[in-house]
């Protein structure tokens, strides 16, 4: 007797601390995911508001592309694109998360800015600016020149106006997009940057064809996601993206791969260019 109830405690011993493993292994990877699952937007309501800034005296619209469809898995659309699911885009409720104070330790914003090769005088589009978190940060590269902040969502540009004005900031401007045309006149920027937002983007293909088509020749994209392969990025799978997935999505729409730079501490920091 005396032997089984032995075995019985040491059994319950095991369970309470398994339970205690899977528990603590579920808060820590569900930290990012609980928050992309509240944030997302799941609707393309408040996407496919009408535009207000539309690219004059152009006939450029992009191609549509054919997407495959399926169920949705959880954060996703169930839209695919060149085998990857497009992930729900994050909706305006989540600026407080876009302005985390911890996003300088797992993004380190400072050296993603230090890595551009811009122009004092360079246009720069900033796609997928949100809350401007980077768009702000990239400004004091272009004194002469401007970044332009684009999103979907008329909250956000007002989020951004609103604080240019309030920082003084004159060389941010903001241009409200449309989801599968970024809408800027043709050969009239000379760099992108695209930040946490190219994944969530529900027409990549005609996003980026209209992106092209806004591009100087030799203009530069700069495109930083989080890294998919590797399992230490605690982000929701559809948030990340492989390099080579980047390079093969970047690559049908003309782009050539520069370099894919790993000295962030979450995100690659790829750069493509637009032949001359
Ligand atoms: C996760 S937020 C990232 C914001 C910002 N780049 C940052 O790093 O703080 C993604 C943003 O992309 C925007 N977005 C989604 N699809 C877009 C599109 N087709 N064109 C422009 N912006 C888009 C969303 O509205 C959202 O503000």
């Amino acid at each position: 007797m005396r032997i089984e109830g032995k075995w019985i405690w040491s059994w319950v011993l095991v369970a309470v601390v398994v339970a205690m493993v899977i528990t603590n292994w579920k808060t820590n990877s569900n930290h990012s995911e609980d928050t992309h699952k509240q944030l997302a937007c799941t609707g393309e309501e408040a996407a496919n508001k009408p535009s207000k800034v539309l690219e004059k005296n152009s006939s450029f619209k992009p191609k549509p592309y054919k997407y495959q469809l399926r169920d949705a898995s959880r954060d996703g659309t169930g839209k695919i694109y060149m085998g990857r699911e497009i992930s729900q885009f994050m909706c305006h409720t989540g600026i407080n998360w876009l302005e985390r104070a911890e996003r300088e330790r797992e993004e380190n914003p400072k050296r993603a800015v230090q890595g551009l090769q811009l122009a004092e005088n360079a246009v720069v589009a900033d796609i997928g600016s949100g809350s401007g978190y980077y768009a702000f940060r990239l400004a004091q590269l272009v004194p002469t020149g401007k970044v332009i902040g684009v999103d979907i969502q008329s909250e956000m540009v007002d989020f951004l106006n609103n604080k240019a004005k309030e920082l003084g900031i004159e060389n941010v401007e903001s241009h409200l997009g449309k989801i599968d045309d970024v809408q800027l006149p043709g050969t009239s920027i000379d760099a992108a940057i695209m930040v946490d937002a190219y994944h969530e983007f529900s027409h990549p293909n005609e996003m980026m064809q209209s992106i092209y088509h806004a591009l100087k020749p030799g203009g530069v994209i700069y495109l930083l996601e989080y890294r998919a392969e590797d399992p230490g990025v605690p982000i929701k799978p559809l948030h990340k993206m492989t390099q080579a997935q980047a390079i093969k999505e970047m690559k049908v729409i003309g782009l050539k791969h520069i370099r894919t730079d790993d000295f962030l501490p979450w995100q690659h920091f790829m750069v493509f260019k637009k032949p001359q």
